[in-house]
């Protein structure tokens, strides 16, 4: 696979590390500010023979960025995240282009699998109503934001499956919490990567599943997996349809 990377900061990097160790061609390296970018800029001269473009940008750059790989007819990997109340905007221009694209705020394939566990694991202990649901989540010191996205995605899974949940809280609670609402918390400290809990209490017992990232790693190894993915495909895509089209085609 012939890959440009548009973006070409600590995930272009990695991805490029990964790419070349698997095989695939890192043809070109777009970045209006990274010094030892080849390109500075998405047009013809810098997708020239690029099978898909891989995009680590910045929230700002995205839907330019998807509006000229479109032009040129290039299918996307989209792992920019903040673009997403343009949605509908992106998914016309890619069906107009006739090309393929695929985006999550996420490419972990471990972070997706969790996702599907904890999706499953909530539809069955919505019929086990002793069992309270919360999510806890800890991160590395110089992380701007909390709860993560991640967390948040969790939440959307657990009350999109369990009736007796209705609302996510994040702040810290200076009250009892109501059985309808689903407790997210975070812990900020050290180097930690990223460590997601999502627990099931009841009375007797506890039940937690737990997904712990090592690294950026997981990213860069599922952006490619969907950049293989994308090659042939025509489409507006998530990562959801990915995920699904593995297991059912299994
Ligand atoms: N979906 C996922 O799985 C996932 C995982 C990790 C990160 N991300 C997201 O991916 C993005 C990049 O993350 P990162 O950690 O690699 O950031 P980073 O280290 O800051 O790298 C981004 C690079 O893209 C450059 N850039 C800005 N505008 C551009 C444009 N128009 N075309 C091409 N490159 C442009 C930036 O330049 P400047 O420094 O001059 O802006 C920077 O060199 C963020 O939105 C982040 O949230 C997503």
């Amino acid at each position: 696979m012939k890959i440009a990377l548009s973006g070409y900061g600590r995930m272009g990097h990695l991805i490029e590390r990964f790419a070349l160790k698997k095989g695939d061609e890192v043809i070109s390296t777009i970045d209006p500010a990274a010094p030892r970018a080849q390109f500075k800029y998405i047009n013809a001269a810098s997708l020239k023979g690029v099978d898909v473009v891989i995009d680590f940008s910045a929230p700002a750059a995205a839907v330019e960025n998807i509006k000229n790989c479109a032009e040129a007819g290039k299918n996307i990997v989209m792992g920019t995240t903040g673009w997403y109340k343009k949605k509908e905007t992106v998914q016309k221009i890619v069906e107009e282009a006739g090309i393929g694209f695929i985006w999550s705020g996420n490419f972990s394939t471990g972070v997706n699998l969790f996702f599907k566990i904890v999706k499953d694991a909530s539809a069955l202990f919505n019929l086990f109503t002793d069992y309270d649901p919360f999510i806890h989540e800890y991160h590395h010191n110089k992380k701007a934001d909390s709860p993560s996205g991640t967390a948040s995605m969790l939440g959307d899974i657990v009350l999109n499956e369990m009736e007796r949940k209705k609302e996510k809280v994040t702040e810290s609670l200076k009250r009892v919490i109501r059985p309808d609402e689903l407790h997210i918390s975070s812990t900020r400290g050290g180097s930690i990567p990223g460590t997601h809990i999502v627990t099931f209490d009841s009375p007797v017992d506890t039940i937690e599943l737990k997904h712990t990232a090592r690294g950026r790693e997981g990213f860069a190894s599922g952006a490619l997996a969907a950049a293989m993915w994308i090659k042939s495909r025509k489409g507006f895509f998530s990562i959801d349809d990915m995920m699904k089209d593995i297991i059912e085609g299994v």
